[in-house]
């Protein structure tokens, strides 16, 4: 049983968002809304879902805990591997390294009583995200370092083109954006399960397709909902002395699942390698 110094209901917005009452008009309309976002455009944002007060506490404890964050610094593709394949052609997406640059704070350092959980944890947030993905019930993810992090972007900070992970969702929540930069866009729907759309993905990354890209905005407080494992995404490189602060969370579609600990080890760095 995780304790917070704040409910969930001065957490989350319920006068714009009674997500805790599922007969509730304005939810049925938000889950409604939402669905049709991720149907037609793979992503959906709902403005203002986190009360200011807690944008705060987490802003305040994610600059508290920078000392101990792993600055994950590296080249990659947008695979997220760091080899190259010799039998592809050095133009061909996988072999195109690119910088990324974040600062991670992974669950285990972030306070019991920290708002961050208490959302991340209240069945009336994950019944929401379920509804919305309609793929089934979710359950929290039980690694010790997944779950919920704080992810931070200093001057020059930035994550390349990138897809995300096995994940059929990926859910964040923007706490503090950045003075300047520190974008995030998306090309929506850049390849399918059944199709790799190597060809596309390729203009993509060497900047041929911004017909094809959005900017998606992000105010401090909004959750958005994406299919990161289909549609390219990045964040622009972070300009000014503004740490930008976003979290990302893990829900999974089993009960008691953890990570794989070598993918933790290049996420969360040493520390969790010599575990
Ligand atoms: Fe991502």
């Amino acid at each position: 049983m995780i304790e917070s110094a704040l409910n969930l209901e001065d957490i989350v917005n319920v006068d714009d968002y009674p997500i805790h009452d599922e007969r509730h008009p304005e939810r049925q309309a938000l889950i409604a809304r939402c669905r049709t976002d991720l149907e037609n455009k793979r992503y959906c944002v709902i403005p203002d879902f986190v009360r200011p007060a807690a944008l705060e506490f987490m802003a305040a404890e994610a600059m508290r805990l920078q000392s101990g964050a792993f600055h994950n610094n590296a080249l990659r593709n947008c695979y997220l591997h760091r080899q190259s394949d010799p039998s592809l052609p050095p133009e061909h997406p996988r072999n195109l390294q690119d910088r990324s640059s974040v600062r991670m704070i992974a669950y285990d350092q972030i306070s019991q009583s920290s708002p961050l959980k208490t959302f991340y944890h209240a069945d009336a947030v994950r019944k929401t995200v379920a509804d919305i993905i309609k793929e089934g019930d979710l359950f929290d993810n039980e690694d010790p370092y997944q779950p919920a992090n704080y992810v931070c972007y200093r001057q020059g900070d930035e994550s390349s083109w990138h897809f995300d992970a096995d994940n059929s969702f990926t859910m964040t929540l923007m706490i503090q954006p950045a003075q300047n930069g520190g974008e995030f866009k998306m090309s929506p729907n850049t390849r399918t399960n059944a199709d790799e759309n190597y060809e596309h993905v390729a203009s993509v990354l060497r900047g041929e397709r911004n017909d094809t890209v959005v900017s998606i905005g992000r105010e401090p407080g909004a959750l958005c909902v994406f299919r990161g494992c289909h549609s390219l995404h990045r964040v622009t490189p972070v300009y000014g002395d503004v740490l930008r602060i976003m979290s990302v969370f893990v829900y999974e579609f089993r009960p008691g699942l953890v990570g794989d600990p070598e993918v933790n080890a290049t996420i969360y760095g040493d520390r969790v390698a010599k575990r």
